[in-house]
């Protein structure tokens, strides 16, 4: 009989690297292990593919999922304006559904019967790639070494020694990245402790804000809801947002150092550069400003914050995701047009608007001459209003002097 496989969500790195023998060891099996491109730089991945093979993976490969992330992921994420707690962009968060649909192809490619990654089982990422592969191959079952059979950073150096893994277990970072297109999260570490501050050297995708420089100015164009251009130039979503993370990253702008409440019960402090996706959910958010009807775009921040939960919580593949993505996709139809932003000193800054659909009305808005706000109806709007408050105070006075 064959021997069973086991699809690895493969990074490269020390963990996953001794994960290799140690599963197909462990649970007799032949290791795949699959490198998703989510457009995270640094290494090259021919050459962490060919380390999969160096560590015994029968396969090793690469997907290029970067324009998919773009398209499918980031963009989603900014039509909902998707900022976690107000402020986290979700980076790791969008990149684990789309790791889970690779995982389960190459899972049927290559019969495969187990899946497994890299996670501990403190985090998040553990409950998105499961609740991912629950939801989009159920047949599946699911090992995480760090987790399952308490992996520890001494044990897998010691591990990748004595088998002469080709690995280099000296360079492992104090922290624990997580980075593709869409951002970079940088935890544990001295940060662990709340009261340091982050030093320079844990940022890759941003510039100092604090260092003098000339300014940028940048103007996005969204086409109902979508970047579409930069400076009247189309460009694919994986191309916009790269060089807006270089022109955004080179002024400082999205980083974020914040406390979060984890699916799992416990706060954790985490760094995060997210230049473009700081800098698209600004202009974004100007642009439905102007285009999306008052009572629309109330309801809307509660549909977004919901939608940036659910994506958080490992939910992506999921009904009420879902159906708040649909309300969403519909509040999107009008938000086209123009925003300028300037980009200084860590912020992204709107200072220009445009849209056809806009629904500013410059003569209803305008104190000059030209008004065209009759204003003689405000009087008995104001009145009906306030109706209902002016009623239960009087109540209020009525029944307290009853007592
Ligand atoms: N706390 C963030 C999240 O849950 C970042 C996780 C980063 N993952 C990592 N393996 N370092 O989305």
């Amino acid at each position: 009989m064959s021997k069973e496989r086991v699809v690895l969500a493969y990074s490269g790195g020390l963990d996953t690297s001794v994960a290799i023998p140690y599963l197909a060891e462990e649970l007799n099996a032949e290791v795949v292990a699959v490198a998703i491109d989510l457009g995270q730089g640094g290494e090259d991945l021919e050459v962490v593919r060919q380390r999969a093979e160096g560590c015994g993976a029968v396969a090793a490969e690469v997907v290029d999922a970067r324009e998919e992330f773009a398209v499918d992921y980031c963009y989603p994420a900014v039509a909902a304006n998707a900022l976690y707690m107000d402020r986290y962009p979700l980076v790791s968060a969008l990149s684990r559904p789309l790791i889970v649909k690779h995982l389960a192809q190459a899972a049927i490619k290559h019969s495969a019967t187990v899946v497994s990654h890299g996670c501990t089982g403190k985090g998040n990422d553990q409950v998105r790639f499961e609740a991912g592969l629950a939801a989009l191959a159920p047949h599946l079952s699911v090992v995480a070494p760090a987790r399952d059979f308490a992996w520890t950073r001494d044990k897998a150096i010691a591990y990748a020694q004595k088998r002469d893994l080709p690995i280099d277990v000296t360079t492992k970072s104090p922290y624990s990245i997580d980075q593709n297109l869409w951002g970079r999260a940088v935890e544990t570490g001295f940060l662990e402790d709340l009261g340091n501050a982050p030093i320079e050297d844990i940022y890759s995708y941003t510039a100092d804000p604090a260092q003098p420089r000339d300014g940028d100015t940048v103007v996005i164009s969204f086409d109902g809801g979508r970047p579409v251009a930069l400076d009247g130039e189309t460009k694919t979503a994986f191309e916009l947002i790269s060089e807006l993370n270089y022109r955004a990253g080179q002024q400082g702008v999205g980083r974020i150092d914040m406390v979060e409440d984890r699916l799992v019960g416990i706060k954790s402090r985490e760094v995060y550069e997210s230049p473009a996706g700081i800098a698209l959910i600004a202009a974004h958010q100007e642009l439905e400003n102007i285009t999306l009807e008052r009572e629309q775009a109330r309801f809307k921040r509660g549909v977004d914050q919901r939608w940036g939960e659910m994506v958080y919580d490992g939910l992506w593949f999921s009904p009420l995701k879902d159906s708040l993505e649909a309300f969403i996709d519909h509040t999107q139809k009008h938000v086209t047009g123009d925003i300028r932003l300037h980009l200084h000193a860590g912020k992204a800054t709107v200072t220009g608007r445009w849209s056809d659909a806009s629904l500013y009305d410059f003569d209803l808005a305008t104190y000059d001459e030209g008004d065209t706000f009759d204003q003689s109806h405000a009087k008995g709007f104001v009145e009906l209003w306030s109706m209902p408050a002016k009623l239960a105070a009087e109540r209020n006075e009525r029944v307290k002097k009853g007592e």
